[in-house]
């Protein structure tokens, strides 16, 4: 699927499909609207006129043009009210649009730039979000079903301006907003990856993968070297598995007049079975997505790299495998993490903050700074604050409020949550420095205080996407599976930064 921009009238369009919008609650259709309803002699303004066609968001009407004109059809989008409008709105417009054009069989496509005229949008904006709406619409994992594809894919999209002096900047909005859904759609294509297929290795060899095309250094640590760093606790976490850990850095050195680097950390647990804390059976399958923030941080950079964006960052991935066997580490162990604290393990399922400690303090030791971790941490979180929002947690509320208008802005949904000192009481160990469970109350906020223990001053983030990360529903441009979460907040993030 390719989208471009190009110059001409969306009317008189020759092409399988075109789409034009409708806001909810107006008495009749203006702007391109009006103008193909009239060259269909008021079929739109009828429908509306029913009650048939309302202009909600998500609704896609499908007219067929009959021959009068170029286009055989006509996909009238739902944009909702005008004055709800927003980038995220028309990211999930376009999103359903492509979708119902998909299941008519229509290949190619062109568009008005929804948002923009009438909903009183920056036109460059709204060709990003035109953009990602219909790359991460579209999005589908298929590939291990041999009854392929009932529907066909759609080939292109044509976002279509009068405007000719404007199309250089149009162009590259539109190539930015391309180039992060891919970027967020390779994170759903590691997530959805079943566990056998996306082991540590895997995930190692996709980072070497993304290294070479985008041109990042990379360097993946092996069990051996690891232990010489004294990553005790991640080391703890994937002595059950078969499967070696890979602690896997790629950086991007996009600003060498800088001496600071962002770093991005991800959990990277492929499977959680929860170790000898085995977790319950019922929805277990769910847990392939436990490297979700690993698959984050990695689709961000590679975003970060081919965006050519101003700044030094490095991803950071401790890849691991959580499961029991004769070897698995057991409740009550004590292991010790790199910056030397140890470590009570009472539930070997409280595992992802055991890999982020050396995570973490690795990337500390490396002067990374700040730091932005994600990772489908607890449970909790997705009690808190469901499927909707992301908990984000800090030691700093300057960067903690960039990260969250950097969300903002991705129409990522993240919502801060306390870290009052009072909580840390929760995580004292009688063995150890720290135990890695504390307690059944606020759960996501002692495994994120818990965090911060690897962190010392540097100012840092950390994302729970637990609840986030994956979805049992299509709406918009999220569809079932991986949703790649994240990634998007941290390439707002880094643009930010870069200035
Ligand atoms: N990966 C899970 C968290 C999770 C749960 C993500 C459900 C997505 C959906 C994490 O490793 C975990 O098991 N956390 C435990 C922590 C507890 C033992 C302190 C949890 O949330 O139950
Ligand atoms: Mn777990
Ligand atoms: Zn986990």
């Amino acid at each position: 699927m390719r989208v471009s921009v190009t110059v001409g009238d969306i009317v008189q369009y020759a092409t399988d499909a075109i789409m034009v919008n409708l806001f909810e609650g107006l008495e009749r259709p203006g702007g391109a609207t009006a103008v193909v309803d009239k060259a269909l002699k008021g079929a739109i303004s009828e429908l509306v006129a029913q009650g048939e066609v309302k202009g909600k968001l998500g609704e896609v009407t499908i007219v067929h043009t009959l021959g009068k004109l170029p286009a055989p059809r006509v996909a009238v989008v739902g944009l909702g009210k005008q004055a709800d409008l927003t980038t995220d709105v028309v990211r999930r417009a376009v999103a359903e649009a492509c979708r119902a054009l998909r299941r008519a069989g229509v290949k190619k496509a062109a568009t008005i730039v929804h948002g923009a005229g009438a909903g009183g949008m920056g036109a460059t904006e709204a060709v990003q979000a035109i953009a990602e709406g219909c790359l991460l619409g579209l999005y589908t994992f298929k590939k291990y079903r041999s009854k392929d594809a009932e529907e066909g894919e759609m080939e292109e999209l044509h976002i279509v301006t009068l405007d000719q002096a404007g199309l250089r900047s149009l162009e590259r909005a539109c190539e930015r907003g391309s180039v992060v859904a891919e970027a967020v759609n390779l994170a759903r294509d590691m997530i959805n990856e079943p566990s056998n297929r996306m082991t540590p290795t895997e995930m190692a060899e996709r980072a070497r993968d993304l290294a070479r095309t985008y041109g990042l250094e990379v360097t993946v640590l092996e069990r051996e070297q690891m232990r010489r760093k004294g990553m005790g606790a991640l080391l703890g976490v994937a002595q059950g598995s078969q499967h070696p850990p890979k602690f896997i850095v790629l950086r991007y050195k996009g600003n060498s007049g800088s001496s600071s680097t962002l770093g991005l950390i991800g959990k990277g647990i492929t499977f959680d079975s929860g170790g000898i804390s085995l977790k319950p059976a019922e929805g277990m399958e769910e847990m392939k997505d436990d490297m979700s923030g690993g698959a984050a941080v990695m689709g961000a950079i590679a975003a970060i790299a081919r965006l050519k964006l101003k700044l030094n960052v490095t991803a950071i991935c401790a890849a691991a495998e959580n499961l029991p066997s004769g070897t698995a580490m057991k409740p009550g162990d004590v292991v010790r993490a790199m910056n030397g604290k140890s470590i009570e393990v009472v539930s070997t399922d409280a595992e992802g903050r055991l890999t982020l400690a050396d995570a973490l303090s690795f990337a500390v030791k490396s002067h990374l700074s700040p730091l932005v971790d994600v990772a489908t941490l607890t449970g909790a979180c997705r009690v808190a604050l469901g499927q909707v929002a992301s908990g984000l947690f800090t030691n700093n509320q300057e960067l903690a409020d960039k990260v969250l208008k950097a969300a903002a802005r991705a129409g990522e949904r993240a919502w801060q949550m306390p870290m009052f000192e009072e909580y840390k009481e929760q995580n004292k160990s009688e063995v150890a420095d720290v135990k890695n469970v504390g307690g059944r109350f606020a759960g996501a906020i002692t495994g994120a205080m818990f965090l911060s223990e690897f962190v010392g001053d540097t100012p840092w983030v950390h994302l729970d996407i637990a609840g986030t990360a994956f979805t049992d529903k299509v709406s918009g441009y999220k569809v079932k599976g991986a949703t790649g979460v994240a990634v998007r907040t941290l390439v707002n993030l880094a643009e930010a930064l870069a200035g």
